[in-house]
């Protein structure tokens, strides 16, 4: 396999999230060929505003161009109040513009690779999060993965901070949606080529 790399994004902040860990276990099971380089700048996009986005503060241009040069997206996401964390949603906002052509760029999350998955030390934890994030994406006209779904639930039995997978499903679901990803990018690779 020719290499593909993959900007991997967590939607929490904090030092011990356990989606930051499940995309360290993502990194730590990455299929030969696939670099997954995780973005660490999410706290420094500022709120989005549509008087701010003529001349886009440096961060958003920097997380833009980062997903414009990646063959695929990995998205972690927490779960907060059944939603998607407010900096994760503000992140994916500012990339989702504009949304169709109106300039002579459009954005870099248009017919992009997307997997998306998520960790809770809930029981239900990012079902509905993860939701959210599938009806964002449908409007940017990516390409998202539908399976396989990976629900950490109980996170804190199954994943170390480390990205080591405690659990065999888990570890197996991983490798199938990375394996997945790979799939999707080289058929978006062939249907751009054509
Ligand atoms: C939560 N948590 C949570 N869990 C859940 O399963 N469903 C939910 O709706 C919520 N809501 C929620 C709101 C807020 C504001 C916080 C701070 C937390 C708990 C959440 O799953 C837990 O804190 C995770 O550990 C957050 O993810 P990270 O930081 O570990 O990646």
């Amino acid at each position: 396999m020719s290499d593909l790399s993959v900007l991997a994004i967590s939607g929490s902040l904090r030092d011990a999230s356990f989606n930051t860990a499940l995309i360290r276990a993502a990194q730590r099971l990455a299929p030969e060929g696939m670099t997954i380089q995780r973005y660490e700048h999410l706290a420094a996009i500022p709120p989005f505003s549509e008087d701010v986005e003529p001349e886009p503060p440096a961060p958003v241009v920097d997380l833009r161009e980062r997903i414009a040069a990646a063959d695929a997206l990995l998205i972690a996401t927490p779960e907060y109040n059944y939603g998607v964390p407010g900096v994760l949603k503000n992140a994916l906002d500012w990339a989702s513009r504009p949304s169709f052509p109106i300039t002579s760029w459009v954005s870099p999350l248009a017919h992009k690779p997307v997997a998306i998955m998520g960790a809770a030390p809930t029981g239900m934890g990012t079902v509905r999060a993860q939701l959210q994030l599938r009806q964002l994406f449908l409007w940017t006209d990516s390409a998202v993965l539908s399976k396989p779904e990976i629900i950490v639930t109980n996170a804190h039995e199954k994943l170390a901070l480390d990205g080591t997978v405690k659990d065999e499903t888990t570890e197996a679901l991983l490798r199938g949606l990375l394996d997945a990803l790979v799939t999707r990018v080289r058929v978006t690779q062939l249907a751009t080529a054509a």
